[in-house]
């Protein structure tokens, strides 16, 4: 196990769509895994995808901590997750703006739209399917993750860029509005 390199915005890993995984109970993939999980939690993330640390493959991996979690529907906290070969679909058509940050785009938030709940799907190491229904948070770390498989990165989807600031910057002004609990939601 290692901790990886973390590839920043606008280098060519993260813009093109990464390769399907063939076998994902290859030794491969699970030592992948091992240094995603290892990456992730020493930059102290809520998940990673795979091209953040260079490697163009279709594995993501999250979880949802206790204290991110809501009183919406399936929107609970969920243990590390691994995920291969995603699939999410949107269960609705409403969704709503959120703050995310991320390990490739460091120092900064934005407010993104997402769906606010979905189906997913994928394969774990053991070659299982898991397939789960998610709301709130839970749903939000989802897309924010699969998106980078596409290789969209959170402001581009974003439709209003005047919510988009260093974290510091965007804390402070979110707690004069007494609303600072928002940017705590930053997810990656
Ligand atoms: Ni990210």
């Amino acid at each position: 196990m290692a901790i990886r390199k973390i590839a920043k915005m606008g280098h060519s890993v993260l813009r093109k769509p990464a390769r399907a995984v063939s076998d994902p109970q290859s030794p491969e993939i699970r030592a992948l895994v091992a240094d995603m999980v290892e990456t992730m939690q020493d930059a102290n993330g809520a998940g990673l995808a795979a091209p953040q640390i260079h490697e163009d493959v279709r594995v993501v991996i999250f979880h949802v901590p206790a204290e991110r979690a809501s009183e919406a529907p399936d929107d609970r906290p969920a243990p590390l997750t691994v995920l291969i070969n995603p699939t999410v679909e949107p269960l609705t058509a409403e969704r709503e703006l959120g703050l995310e940050g991320c390990l490739s785009v460091p120092g900064f938030v934005g407010a993104v739209p997402r769906f606010t709940r979905i189906r997913y799907s994928g394969y774990g190491l053991d070659g299982q399917k898991i397939e789960r229904e998610a709301s709130g948070f839970h749903a939000r770390v989802v897309q924010h993750e699969c998106d980078h498989l596409d290789g969209i990165l959170y402001p581009q989807r974003m439709e209003d860029l005047s919510l988009f600031g260093y974290v510091e910057e965007v804390r402070r002004a979110l707690e004069q509005r007494g609303d600072a609990q928002t940017v705590e939601e930053a997810a990656d």
